[in-house]
């Protein structure tokens, strides 16, 4: 864990927070790292929140053992029947988030977010989220990030979907491939190695998207069920690309679902697919295409730009649907502006609003390889105005959006669209490959 996630992770809960929760009748804690029966609780009362059932001992044990890196806050109701259960849940913790360039940006990510049906619409999360983020900003971090159940959720806390998911159904028999034959071979691997595999090609490709985040502890077992507590892991099956010289630059991982009344018609549904090198990308892809008895490939998570839609004949094969996905919030201009980097040299001025009053301000920034962002009174005359909320910019932040889009949609005020958008401008569409 860096130094700002350890900080984070142990730092004392708002007091405003606290205060405002008491007067309402309710009391707030951090679930302590070792406390097991604590956890317990918490774990129940977000399944619940998630429509799911209660949690067993084996996934109780498992969660225990690998959410540690999570600051996990409950808000409790000392009237309730079941006092030490949660009414609420929120958990947050430190990640890396790519930015355009390539470098990355501390992110505080935020998960878990739940409050019982009993308890809804009291304004509960709004104090969390509100409480939970001044003590990110009070820890230092320069932005905040969710993947989100419902859409119409977080605007109002100044999040914005910054990165956009494609859901893919491939016709497979009408898809044809005319993309590159890969040079290197496919293996089937056990889960356990595609696995390891996975981890380390992540770790490899996720700087070259923006978007894309370390992923946290445990995500890998969950996706190839090599938890103990795992449901249905045996219809995984992982398959790995290796380059003639001998690396290991890409793995897949899908499961079928047969069609009963027609087996050479069954569906290859792809959990993930990691590509160090194009032609692991293609090698990987052209093999779940050519599956024998299966008609349909599915696939989500994937960017709204893949080039596999440019390695089959017929594009309409794939039905494409796209959903907002990666949410980012910025909660301290300046530094976040400044990390990543930008194509132009050009010089404009952002007014920005914030429904929390976090990183409200006007600020020049000056685009280029080794951006600066200088915090003014007033906007400079003679460079480009944009007046936006937080949401917008946090929009607009990976290049995923392109500003004259926001301004014909009436999200944003410029008299320069275009030149704040050469500013803003990605050669790589942003993508977060997971859920978090
Ligand atoms: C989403 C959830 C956490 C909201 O908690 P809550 O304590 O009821 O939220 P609040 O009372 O603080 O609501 C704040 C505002 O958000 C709005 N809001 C809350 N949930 C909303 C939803 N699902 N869709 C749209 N608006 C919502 C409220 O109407 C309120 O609006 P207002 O400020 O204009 O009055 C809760 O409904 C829940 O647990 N849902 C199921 C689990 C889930 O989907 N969690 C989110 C995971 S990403």
């Amino acid at each position: 864990m860096s130094s700002l996630a350890d900080s984070f992770h142990s730092a004392p809960l708002d007091d405003d927070l606290r205060s405002g929760l008491e007067s309402q009748g309710l009391q707030v804690s951090r679930v302590g790292d070792d406390d097991r029966a604590a956890a317990d609780r918490w774990l129940d009362a977000m399944s619940r929140g998630f429509l799911d059932g209660e949690r067993n001992d084996s996934q109780r044990a498992e969660s225990f053992a690998r959410s540690r890196y999570r600051r996990k806050v409950g808000v409790y109701d000392p009237q309730s029947v079941q006092p030490d259960e949660p009414v609420a849940t929120f958990a947050s913790w430190g990640a890396d988030l790519t930015l355009p360039g390539g470098a990355t940006v501390p992110m505080c990510a935020v998960s878990s977010v739940t409050v019982a049906p009993t308890h809804r619409r009291r304004g509960i999360l709004s104090r969390v989220m509100r409480g939970e983020l001044r003590t990110a900003v009070a820890q230092g971090f320069p932005i905040a990030g969710l993947t989100v159940s419902e859409s119409g959720i977080y605007g109002r806390f100044g999040f914005a979907p910054a990165a956009a998911a494609a859901t893919w159904e491939i016709a497979t028999r009408r898809a044809r491939w005319i993309g590159p034959e890969a040079p290197g071979r496919l293996d089937y691997v056990t889960r356990e190695q595609g696995r390891d595999a996975a981890a380390r090609l992540h770790e490899r490709t996720r700087l070259a998207s923006p978007g894309e985040i370390d992923m946290p502890g445990g995500h890998w077992d969950r996706f190839f069920g090599t938890r103990p507590d795992a449901e249905k892991a045996e219809k995984l099956r992982a398959v790995q690309y290796r380059s003639p010289d001998g690396e290991v630059d890409g793995v897949a991982l899908y499961s079928v679902s047969e069609n009963e009344d027609d087996w050479a018609a069954s569906t290859a549904n792809v959990v993930l697919l990691l590509a160090a090198t194009d032609a692991a990308y293609a090698g990987l892809w052209r093999f779940l295409l050519s599956l024998d008895l299966i008609g349909t490939v599915r696939a989500s998570e994937l960017s709204v730009d893949e080039p596999l839609w440019w390695m089959i004949a017929d594009q309409r094969a794939a039905r494409i649907r796209i959903q907002d996905h990666q949410y980012l919030r910025i909660l301290d201009v300046p530094a976040t502006l400044q990390a990543r980097t930008y194509d132009v040299d050009d010089v404009i001025a952002l007014e920005v609003s914030d429904p929390l009053e976090i990183a409200a301000g006007t600020f020049v920034l000056s685009a280029g390889e080794e951006p600066g962002v200088d915090v003014v009174d007033d906007p400079p005359l003679g460079v480009p105005l944009v007046r936006l909320g937080v949401a917008e910019l946090s929009a607009i932040l990976l290049g995923g959006v392109s500003p004259v889009t926001l301004a014909r949609a009436g999200r944003i005020e410029t008299d320069d669209s275009h030149r704040v958008a050469r500013v803003f401008s990605s050669t790589t569409t942003p993508r977060l490959s997971f859920w978090y």
